[in-house]
């Protein structure tokens, strides 16, 4: 009986909860919306409802996801596609006078598609920064200023035409958005010497929720602090970085090394998991764990011959030879890592061309303490499972592991030995990831790290938790249980920031930095 009340007072909660979150305007709110839009700065043919004959294909540009590109997703009322600053606060000050939500799209990387869809039935525009991308590069002074708009393809493309002994730390896909991919940290094989893309930072320009163009001194402490792994879609509208660039040698070397099952591929992963993070900071290795396989991928910084005796004293297992070597540019690099192949053009990079054809679902975990050779033969199995996908480990340690856990708002730093991704794909028209993933995922619940069970932001999964509203604002004990996997201790201080910031939660989605309300 009381077990039946409580589980419909629940109920009830939950209805409401929904009920309160779906503050969809009225019609008339969006033929305001658009029609302040109208009477700004913002030429007419940068804005895209779904009755312009380029709708489709403008909102489809970045998708990657064909799950999030159906007829049942809930799309925006329209897309903005500024080409200077002044269009973005127009964009913004319309939809908060006629209180329409804008989600903000640089890449459309995010992994469940909240730049430009909605989970729940909602209106809202998007503000899509594609034609916002210029990168200017210093050479003399090692920075840049590179626009959210820009893929880090096109980024790591300029910097290396502007200055071939510079680079800058960020991710392995091309296509990436640096506006999100900033926001919510950025890994890549450079973070174990430079860090994350976002500890490169040194200053950008964002737009409030009040219309405001801000650069770091204007934010201030905490909003700089903020924007800079606190993931993207909180705070603002940031249209600009200003990164530091790093050194490369003329020539990097990559290997691919792959090791069945059969061939120790169980011992390998094992003692690669402390190895890797303690390996010298030049040098990343990261493996792809797939059927009975482990691939091992290397990047180092350096020549093939030092690399091979650094191998074959620290890690002889994998039995790496010169002929393993592939030697080339750190711009190749970038490329290869994803063609296979020295021959492919550099200008690769610069093709924003994204595939629509695979179905993915991802999610991920942070080791701290090394899972036991026994239990890796125990988690092997699970790639020749129906429906099985892959894993992905990342090495830590060195730089990325260096820097405290609450100087960025990206908390998993020292004692984090690597990240997970879990990979699921599939094909067809479900939208539903096979069941493996998560119980894999439910499976390695006791290798991982726990309270909380870590997480990145950059790798959104919605199944950690949603926001739901209370008050107009969405809750902060509802994003807690997401926040704290994202950002650990971090997370308070990020709901103070948006408190101080956008205490009207006009930034938000179903996984948004919530305003911080005490409780009694
Ligand atoms: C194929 C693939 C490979 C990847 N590889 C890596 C990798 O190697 N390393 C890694 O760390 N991550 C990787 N990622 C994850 C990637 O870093 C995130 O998905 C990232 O958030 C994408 O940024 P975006 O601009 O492309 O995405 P978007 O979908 O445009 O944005 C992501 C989120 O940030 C918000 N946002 C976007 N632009 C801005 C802005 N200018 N200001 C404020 N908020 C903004 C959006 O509203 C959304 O909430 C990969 C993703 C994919 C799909
Ligand atoms: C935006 O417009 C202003 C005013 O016309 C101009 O000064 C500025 O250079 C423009 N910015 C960009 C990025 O085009
Ligand atoms: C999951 O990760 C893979 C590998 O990086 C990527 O190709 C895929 O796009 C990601 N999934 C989603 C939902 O974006
Ligand atoms: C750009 O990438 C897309 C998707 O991967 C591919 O189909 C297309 O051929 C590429 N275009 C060029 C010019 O390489
Ligand atoms: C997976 O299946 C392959 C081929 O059927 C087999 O050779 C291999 O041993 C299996 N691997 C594991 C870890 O079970
Ligand atoms: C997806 O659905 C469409 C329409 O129902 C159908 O024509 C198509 O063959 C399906 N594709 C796959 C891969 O199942």
């Amino acid at each position: 009986m009381a077990a039946a009340s409580t589980r419909a007072a629940a109920l009830l909660l939950t209805v409401c909860f929904l009920a309160c979150y779906v503050s969809v305007p009225s019609l008339a709110a969006s033929e305001d919306f658009l029609q302040c839009l109208s009477t700004t700065s913002i030429p007419s043919q940068l804005v895209f409802t779904p009755s312009s004959p380029s709708f489709t294909s403008v909102l489809v540009s970045s998708i990657r996801n064909p799950k999030f590109f159906t007829p049942t997703t809930v799309r925006p009322l329209c897309i903005v596609t500024p080409t200077n600053a002044s269009h973005v606060q127009a964009a913004v000050l319309c939809g908060r006078r006629h209180d329409v939500r804008v989600r903000v799209r640089s890449g459309g990387h995010d992994y469940e598609g909240l730049s430009y869809r909605s989970e729940r039935p909602e209106t809202f525009a998007v503000v899509d920064l594609a034609s916002l991308r210029a990168v200017r590069v210093d050479r003399a002074a090692a920075t840049a200023w590179v626009d959210s708009g820009a893929t880090v393809g096109e980024l790591y493309y300029a910097v290396a035409k502007a200055a071939p002994e510079l680079a800058f730390p960020a991710g392995l896909c091309p296509t990436i958005g640096v506006g999100g991919h900033f926001s919510g940290g950025g890994m890549g094989l450079t973070m174990r010497k430079y860090g994350l893309s976002a500890d490169n930072v040194l200053d950008a320009t964002l737009v409030d929720a009040n219309g405001r163009l801000l650069d770091r001194k204007a934010m201030g402490a905490d909003l700089f602090w903020a924007i800079r792994g606190g993931g993207g879609g909180n705070f603002g509208i940031v249209l600009s970085w200003k990164v530091r660039l790093v050194p490369v040698p003329p020539t990097v070397t990559f290997f691919d090394i792959q090791k069945s099952v059969d061939q120790g591929a169980v011992n390998a992963v094992t003692k690669w998991q402390t190895l890797a993070p303690a390996l010298p900071e030049d040098l990343s290795i990261r493996v792809i764990v797939q059927s009975n396989q482990a691939l091992f991928q290397s990047l180092y910084l350096g020549s093939c011959s030092a690399l091979v005796t650094t191998m074959s004293i620290l890690f002889p297992e994998l039995g790496m030879t010169r002929a393993d070597c592939r030697e080339m540019t750190w711009l190749q690099s970038m490329v290869y890592v994803n063609s296979g192949d020295t021959e492919t053009p550099v200008e690769t990079l610069l093709n924003r061309t994204t595939s629509l054809s695979t179905f993915t679902k991802n999610k991920s975990d942070y080791v701290k303490k090394a899972i036991t050779k026994d239990s890796w033969e125990k988690i092997f199995p699970w790639f020749n499972k129906t429906g099985a996908g892959i894993i992905i480990l990342e090495p830590h340690g060195g730089k990325v592991s260096g820097i405290a856990d609450t100087d960025t708002p990206f908390p998993h730093r020292s004692g984090v030995l690597y990240n997970i991704q879990y990979v699921a794909f599939w094909t067809g028209n479900g939208t539903d990831a096979p069941n493996w993933i998560k119980n894999l995922y439910d499976f390695m619940e006791p290798f991982v790290s726990k309270n909380p069970r870590g997480a990145y932001v950059n790798y959104r999964d919605l199944d950690i938790g949603e926001n739901t509203v209370v008050g107009g604002v969405t809750s902060y004990e509802s994003g807690k249980v997401w926040g704290e996997k994202y950002f650990g201790g971090n997370f308070r201080r990020l709901a103070i920031t948006k408190r101080k910031v956008d205490a009207g939660d006009y930034f938000r989605n179903e996984q948004s930095v919530p305003p911080f309300v005490s409780r009694k």
